[in-house]
């Protein structure tokens, strides 16, 4: 019998709650091993719960008992689940969390540790939901380098991009909406600043490079500017606007970035509607592949979660390498990388010809006091000095 101990018992802690009672044979079966939840870590009771009695609030109760062999960390933010994680590992004791900022801050650090101890830190809910992506990059795609790695990785934003699509609704309302169906994060920022899928895009890219991608440094823009005439611009294109979270190994290094895109009807990520999340990858000798599912969730991710324990029960006392380590990875400045730009402008149409030559022009039935044109494929910072010729520009989408 394995014991465990999951930290907070909100929507993700009670899933694995609900999961591993849910498939609790075919868990045991596939584990070798039955799993045992010992100890529940929340502030709150939880009075009439089934769980009632296994409910403490004084985590060295958890630290102190070697019989607890996982720690399942599922209280979200750094602190404390930091403190606590780096704790039970250095008792001895394996850790899967679900938890982004956490991983994206001190995941090198706490591989590291677990790999001292010959036990391990599984973080697969962490990005993506229910959606396998850290084992693959860590097992199914080691054959490869990974050229590219392109996600829609935050389900609330894709939500309510792809409300305003399909109805016309401008942010505001749609983002009423997202937050009523619990889909967005309790401070919504994270999810409409980009901030969530920035954390996700370092985790992924530090797994690829195997080196630490601090996401301060990642370059974030979230969706908070677009509006339902951006919409009936990509429409008139033939196009969707993604918030898309992405990393690319150039010849001189890696350089990622979290922005709105327009994408073509090609794109691998175009369909990708509602919560959804998909993870497109490339790499070098396989060529492209496509990770697709439920991105955000409870039961998702907790499946996820408890997918880590089946594997953390299945490898106990022999750590599962995870090449990341906490060496800095310098990225490249996205102002290098080439991109097409879909621009608004009330600029005049000579004088933006003159400026950017070889465009094509979007007009909008009944829109006349501005234009938007698609420029061709230029650096990010060419496109920035010819723009500053201009002057009146209303809004700024990158193409792919
Ligand atoms: N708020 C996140 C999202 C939850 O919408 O994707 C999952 O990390």
């Amino acid at each position: 019998m394995i014991k465990i101990a999951i930290l907070g018992y909100g929507t993700i802690g009670s899933g694995v709650v609900e999961v591993l009672n849910t498939n609790k044979e075919s868990i045991a079966k596939r584990a070798g091993d039955e799993i045992e939840v010992k100890y529940i870590l929340d502030l709150r009771d939880f009075p009439g719960d089934p769980m009632e009695d296994k409910v403490i609030h004084d985590y060295e109760i958890i630290a102190q008992d070697s019989e607890v062999q996982v720690v399942v960390e599922a209280m979200g933010g750094v602190e404390p689940a930091y403190t606590f994680v780096k704790r039970a590992l250095l008792a001895g004791k394996n850790v899967t969390t679900s938890n982004k900022a956490l991983v994206a801050k001190h995941g090198a650090e706490l591989i590291a540790i677990a790999k001292e101890q010959s036990i391990n830190f599984l973080f697969e809910a962490s990005v993506g939901g229910g959606i396998p992506i850290i084992r693959p990059l860590n097992s199914s795609l080691t054959a490869d380098e990974i050229e590219e790695i392109t996600g829609i990785l935050n389900g609330t934003t894709n939500y309510m991009l792809s409300k305003m699509t399909f109805e016309g609704l401008e942010f505001d309302d749609v983002l009423k909406d997202a937050q009523s169906r619990g889909y967005a994060e309790a401070d919504p920022t994270a999810d409409i600043e980009g901030y969530d899928a920035c954390r996700k895009i370092a985790i992924l890219t530090s797994l690829v490079c195997g080196q630490q991608v601090d996401f301060e440094e990642i370059h974030t823009e979230g969706i908070t500017k677009i509006t339902a005439t951006d919409i009936c611009y990509a429409k008139a294109m033939g196009r969707v606007i993604k918030l898309l979270a992405t990393s690319r190994k150039t010849n001189d290094g890696y350089c990622a970035m979290v922005a709105p895109f327009l994408l073509s009807q090609q794109h691998p990520l175009y369909s990708v509607n509602d919560v959804f999340n998909a993870i497109f990858v490339h790499g070098n000798v396989l060529g492209d592949a496509m990770f697709y599912g439920s991105g955000a969730g409870k039961l998702p991710t907790a499946s996820a979660v408890v997918a880590d324990i089946v594997d953390i029960v299945k490898h106990l006392h022999t750590n599962i390498l995870i090449s990341w380590n906490s060496r800095k990875m310098e990225l490249i400045d996205c102002k290098k990388m080439q991109s097409r730009f879909f621009v608004r402008s009330s600029d005049k149409k000579e004088k933006i010809k003159e400026i950017f030559g070889d465009i094509e022009f979007i007009e909008l039935e009944g829109v006349t006091d501005e234009i938007g044109f698609l420029t061709s494929i230029m650096m990010e910072e060419e496109y920035e000095k010819k723009v500053s010729e201009l002057q009146n520009i209303i809004q700024k989408i990158r193409v792919v």
